[in-house]
């Protein structure tokens, strides 16, 4: 990326490699008839944030229920090539296996799924394992969670994800970039017409990488969900290329925890880069029909409107419906998103900035100092930071199997990243652990969620 950023990346691993004390204890509990096993990991890294705690894996069986034994019969479950050739058991245990599993998973092509979908809506859901689910609790239908799902490719690995996180209840946007091929597009559409709750924003953009449209796609998929008959309780953006750690019951125990706060990560120290927003930047087109990109330009960039104090966050946030109702609305907030047109990766300071805005009151904000809040929306193993069994790519891991020991123990709600022909197996099994967890109804330990110190008004404004 840039220079800045490798500085904070080198800065950050310095002052991890001062704090670093590492504890890994690993306790290991057969149960008699063997189906149950759990494991308590427990892993302390202090990174100077508040402790990222570490949850106990449990491994459930998925056939507790006539929902899940059919579900794995029929292929459902993971991918149907790799369910002989890989005991996610083991994998979701043992790091060290990753040479051990396929490198490979035969991809499901756009011609399939749209020939599927025009076939008729049920080939599709039959084909895709879309009515896996076991009914959905009452619990869950009383707390819907919208969903938006950012992607310009891989439309199998979106599925892939989609399923993993589908309830007729809950309410899905996809974004497709209008940057990907038309076939995709077709593809896209015709999955959001066989699917209950699952549409296409009806506006797409044309994303630059670092631009403005990758603010205004979630923005737009955003306006749209706010006006959808589904009255959702939260928002959670994503990549295609991420991949839930909790079922959805889980995430509505933790969610309702929130009670009203958002998660949105902010740091005003090491991963400020002023020079992003001090400065107007533009939209380069590409020649040669490369991609756009986005240039800085030695113009000035004026203030941000309103006294606003700039915060460097992620894209990836959880919101409340009250806060998305204010990025729609409020005046103040309409002028911040004007004005962060010529900024660089205005995705990465807008939402960051009115979270812990205090020229205004936001629902659900978070007044204290941003670096004293954990962020659990999503998981991602930067390079230098943390381990990873295989490779990093633009310094985030992509994960494979060896790193499902440390993802199944992680807090937050997602990972990131995946890619469907890296070491597919981290996904296969992924995808059971998920699934087996919802079939048997499991709701993994709450205290540390609990324990978030967003929920309450904070004041403690030292570390
Ligand atoms: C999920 O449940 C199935 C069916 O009982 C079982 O075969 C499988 O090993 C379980 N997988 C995981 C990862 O728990
Ligand atoms: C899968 O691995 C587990 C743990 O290593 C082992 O106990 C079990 O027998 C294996 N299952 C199969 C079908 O090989
Ligand atoms: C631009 O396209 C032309 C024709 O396709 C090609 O010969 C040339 O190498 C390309 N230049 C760059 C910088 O990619």
């Amino acid at each position: 990326m840039n220079r800045s950023f490798r500085r904070f990346l080198l800065y950050s691993a310095r002052k991890v490699g001062r704090h670093r004390a590492l504890l890994f204890t690993l306790m290991m509990f057969s149960m008699s008839v063997g189906l149950f096993l759990s494991i308590l990991a427990a892993l302390s890294l202090s990174f100077g944030r508040p402790q990222a705690n570490r949850l106990a894996v449990h491994l459930t069986a998925g056939d507790a229920t006539p929902v899940g034994a059919e579900a794995y019969a029929r292929g459902w479950v993971g991918f149907p090539a790799l369910h002989s050739r890989v005991n996610c058991s083991q994998a979701l245990t043992d790091p060290k296996r990753n040479f051990m599993y396929p490198q490979a998973v035969p991809r499901v092509t756009l011609k399939d799924i749209l020939a599927q979908c025009r076939n008729s809506c049920k080939t599709f859901a039959e084909n895709n394992g879309f009515n896996r689910h076991p009914k959905v609790t009452k619990e869950e239908l009383h707390f819907p969670i919208a969903f938006i799902i950012l992607f310009h490719k891989d439309l199998d690995q979106v599925l892939f994800l989609l399923r993993a996180i589908y309830r007729p209840h809950n309410v899905y946007c996809l974004s497709v970039d209008l940057s990907a091929t038309q076939e995709l597009i077709e593809a896209t559409l015709a999955v959001s017409g066989c699917l209950q709750n699952v549409f296409v924003a009806s506006k797409l953009e044309n994303i630059v990488y670092a631009g403005f449209s990758r603010l205004m796609a979630d923005v737009h998929c955003m306006a749209d969900l706010f006006s959808h008959r589904v009255k959702w309780n939260y928002v959670i953006n994503m990549p295609g290329q991420q991949f839930p750690l909790k079922s959805n019951l889980e995430m509505v125990r933790i969610l309702k925890l929130y009670n009203g706060a958002n998660d949105v990560l902010g740091d005003i120290r090491s991963r400020y880069v002023p020079r992003r927003y001090l400065f107007k930047h533009h939209v380069m087109i590409g020649r040669n029909a490369s991609a756009p990109t986005v240039a800085e330009s030695v113009h000035l960039n004026p203030p941000p409107p309103h006294g606003f104090r700039i915060v460097k966050g992620s894209a990836y946030n959880t919101l409340s419906r009250a806060f998305v109702k204010m990025v729609l609305r409020h005046q103040w907030v309409k002028d911040l998103i004007s004005w962060s047109r010529d900024v660089e990766s205005p995705d990465e300071y807008f939402w960051a900035t009115l979270n812990h805005a205090s020229e205004v009151v936001v629902p659900g904000s978070f007044v204290g100092v941003p670096e004293n809040k954990p962020w659990i929306t999503s998981y991602t193993a930067w390079q230098g930071l943390a381990k990873c069994a295989s490779k990093f790519v633009r310094w985030i891991c992509i994960f494979s199997p060896g790193d499902l020991p440390n993802l199944v123990s992680q807090v937050h709600l997602f990972a990131n990243k995946f890619y469907i022909d890296h070491h597919p197996a981290a996904l296969h099994c992924l995808d059971q652990y998920i699934y087996n967890l919802t079939v048997s109804g499991t709701v993994r330990g709450l205290e540390y969620y609990r324990a978030l110190p967003f929920l309450v008004p904070y004041d403690n404004f030292d570390e």
